[in-house]
């Protein structure tokens, strides 16, 4: 894209937690700049508002603003669907935090509305942009394990009541280590091994009720609605099988987050909910463990900031104006969507996967910073 045309103009909807990482790294990008935030806790935009020298308004204003071209919905999982409902039907670009909807249903209609918009629609996690796991894709393409076999992804937390200072909506409908955290892991493993075709999976609420461990809120009890540990087989179309657990009942543990095993070899690749990492490799009749230096873009953020999260919407930007698909897809989602609820009403039973994704474009290693193609 040519950077001489005037930014995109952005409004983000929800300036909660991760809402300043969002707008640190949209502004690593000289084609992107916020314009304005919402959230029903005007104290909370007028907070985010007033750091980064952008303005507060209400959501209709937003919303109605000729300017702003993309919505970014960082609202919590339950309000994902009719903010980004609003917004596309007010003909803007949306990019959702995940999940995408709460439900397969919700989530199918704002891919419909999208597409028969024609704008776009996105939605996180965007952690596989990153340049570890662009790496680690780089050498399984490369066949540096040989076919893959098989892959173990272990998502083992403690919950988030131990760190974030607003934690119930984990654990009422839409949250949960599956659909918090788990979109990392199973975006992940797709943009690896392409399309899902069945799952099996066990789901359990292990406790009904937990107590608040962080500040300001801590020993307020939360009423936990969604599994608290999922565990199941994911079946990819390329012949790949992966076991995987999401968990917020595991208090510590030793194992990598994600590890591949192929023909030739193993590797382990950095952590998903990340942008970058070590990767390691091990070859049939190799130098045992091998380090492999990250040689991909995006492996940093603003420092103090929770990595580049918004990376995926500033590819947004850049691919729409380009004129090419974007990598950070709703389809992508949705596919996700369907696997990880698959895997939470299982309980034994094998499902099969409908919806297809195909695997996002790579990120060359040769790739400037601020570029994607
Ligand atoms: N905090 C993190 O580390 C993190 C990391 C990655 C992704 N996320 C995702 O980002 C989203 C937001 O997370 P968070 O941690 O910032 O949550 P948060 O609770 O800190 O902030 C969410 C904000 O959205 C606002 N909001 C809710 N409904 C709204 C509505 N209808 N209209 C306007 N504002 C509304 C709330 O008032 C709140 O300020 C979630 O989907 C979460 O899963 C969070």
């Amino acid at each position: 894209m040519t950077h001489s045309e005037r930014p995109v103009q952005v409004g983000i909807v929800g300036t909660g937690n991760i809402s300043a990482t969002y707008v640190a790294t949209l502004h690593m990008f000289d084609f992107v700049r916020v314009k304005a935030v919402t959230d029903l806790n005007g104290a909370a935009a007028a907070g985010l508002a007033g750091e980064f020298g952008i303005d507060a308004v209400g959501l209709d204003a937003l919303i109605d603003d000729p300017e702003i071209e993309l919505v970014i919905n960082l609202t919590t999982p339950v309000a994902h669907a009719a903010i980004s409902r609003k917004a596309l039907l007010a003909g803007k670009h949306v990019y959702s935090e995940k999940p995408l909807g709460i439900t397969m249903e919700e989530a199918e209609e704002l891919v419909a509305i999208a597409s028969r918009s024609g704008l776009r629609l996105g939605c996180a996690p965007d952690t596989f942009l990153g340049g570890g796991h662009q790496l680690t894709r780089r050498l399984l393409d490369e066949g540096a394990i040989g076919q893959p076999v098989a892959a173990t992804a272990l998502l083992l937390k403690p919950g988030h009541e131990h760190w974030h200072p607003n934690p119930a909506f984990f654990y009422a409908r839409g949250g949960g280590p599956m659909l918090d955290v788990g979109p990392y892991y199973v975006t992940n493993l797709i943009a690896l091994f392409g399309s899902a075709t069945r799952v099996v999976g066990m789901a359990k609420r292990t406790r009904a009720e937990r107590p608040v461990l962080s500040e300001p809120r801590r020993g307020e009890i939360i009423k936990v609605d969604v599994p608290t540990h999922t565990t199941g087989v994911i079946e990819f179309e390329n012949g790949t099988t992966v076991t995987i657990i999401a968990s917020f009942d595991i208090v510590a543990h030793k194992h990598n987050q994600i590890e591949i095993y192929g023909s030739e070899g193993s590797m382990i690749t950095p952590d998903p909910n990340m942008f970058t990492g070590d990767v390691e490799i091990f070859r049939r009749g190799g130098a045992g463990w091998q380090h492999c230096p990250v040689d991909h873009p995006y492996v940093e953020g603003v420092p103090g900031r929770l990595g580049l999260r918004g990376l995926g919407a500033a590819e947004m930007v850049d691919a729409y104006r380009s004129g090419r698909p974007h990598r950070v897809s709703a389809e992508l989602a949705l596919h996700a969507l369907e696997i990880m609820t698959a895997l939470e009403r299982s309980q034994g039973q094998a499902i099969a996967i409908k919806s297809r994704a195909a695997r996002p474009e790579p990120i060359a290693a040769a790739t400037k910073p601020g570029h994607f193609a």
